[in-house]
């Protein structure tokens, strides 16, 4: 339909024997954010790919900007621009110089107006003139996603925009990637393996795993469908999974290495529970996970999609924030 920026059929991608990208649909409205959340190695670059002609499809279609991209890459190759994790600023140049150089790549006559608007735009007007390794982190992003819109593009590719930023740089480049998308009304396709990220950012968003997507709607449709919390446990001792899945209001157990993910009815009552089954000394580390994309996630996959980030946190501590949300 015309008014999908991005439209995939049956996409799929093999490298030898691996299935990289597996019978991928989806259809992303013009002048939206579309979100590929997904752990390390499900998928999302090869999809990203695949639909700016950077890698041949194995299987299936896709149109981007109303163009087939196997058929017509040249023209989906004109309409889009891709920000990635990868460095393609030259430090060496101002900010002017770096427009001026990706105006020449792209082949660009009338670019001048619109650098200028970008400039200003992003606030950057005033150091156009200094060397781009003299600018922050933010101002570096910023840099980068004005170049990438430098040629109007429809649609804009992000692969792990903010991947080992820091916290403020992220959350700034969360308003300037929502503002990018109204005032420029580009649509945009990110990927991330952040929970909040997706869950802030995107009007849609996929699930995906092992190439596949898994779930997808928008993040509260995802949410809602999920209606139980999740608990995550680290023992000292060896509990036997009988023994977890006893406990009223346990209504799975899954392991993952020598953690287990139990969904519960209700943390709040179920740990009380969990605690005089286990003894508190056998417990080493718990985390509590409420409904969100990170739950979907565990609840159709079994397993946690941010490893590590989540917020560890021991009982206490857990019990001191109920009591205070209570109060
Ligand atoms: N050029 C390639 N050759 C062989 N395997 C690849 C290549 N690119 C990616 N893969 C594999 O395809 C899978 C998906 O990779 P990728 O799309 O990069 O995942 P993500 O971006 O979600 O981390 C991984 O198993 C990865 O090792
Ligand atoms: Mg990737």
């Amino acid at each position: 339909m015309a008014d999908d920026a991005i439209l995939a059929h049956g996409l799929t991608k093999n490298y030898g024997k691996l299935v990289a990208v597996d019978h991928v649909e989806m259809a992303v409205p013009r002048g939206s954010r579309f979100g590929l959340l997904g752990p390390n190695g499900a998928g999302k670059t090869t999809i990203i790919k695949m639909l700016t002609g950077l890698a041949p499809i194995t299987e299936g279609t896709a149109s981007v900007a109303g163009y087939d991209v196997a058929r017509d890459p040249m023209n989906v190759k004109k309409r889009v621009g891709w920000v990635a994790a990868e460095v393609i600023l030259d430090d060496d140049l101002s900010g002017w110089e770096n427009l001026w150089l990706q105006a020449q790549l792209q082949r660009l006559s009338d670019w001048k107006g619109r650098a200028q608007q970008l400039l200003e735009y992003f606030e950057l007007a005033d150091r156009k003139k200094d060397k781009v390794g003299t600018y922050s982190t933010g101002m570096r992003k910023k840099m980068e996603i004005a170049l990438a819109l430098l040629h109007q593009p429809e649609v804009i590719f992000m692969d792990e925009p903010t991947i080992g930023l820091d916290p403020n740089v992220r959350r700034m480049l969360w308003g300037l990637i929502t503002g990018v998308n109204r005032e420029f009304d580009v649509t945009i396709l990110l990927t991330s393996h952040y929970i909040e990220e997706a869950d802030a950012l995107c009007d849609r968003v996929a699930i995906i795993d092992h190439g596949k997507f898994v779930a997808t709607g928008t993040p509260a449709e995802l949410k809602s469908r999920v209606k139980a919390d999740f608990v995550e446990l680290e023992t000292s001792e060896a509990v036997t999974e009988e023994r977890l899945a006893a406990i009223a209001g346990v209504s799975n157990v899954r392991s993952q290495g020598n953690t287990w993910i139990l969904r519960v009815s209700s943390a709040e009552e179920v740990l009380p529970r969990l605690f005089h089954a286990l003894k508190t000394d056998g417990i080493r580390r718990i985390n509590v996970e409420k409904p969100s994309l990170e739950s979907v996630f565990i609840d159709i996959t079994g397993k946690r999609l941010d490893q590590g980030s989540g917020d560890v946190q021991d009982y206490r501590k857990f019990y001191m924030n109920l009591r205070r949300a209570r109060q």
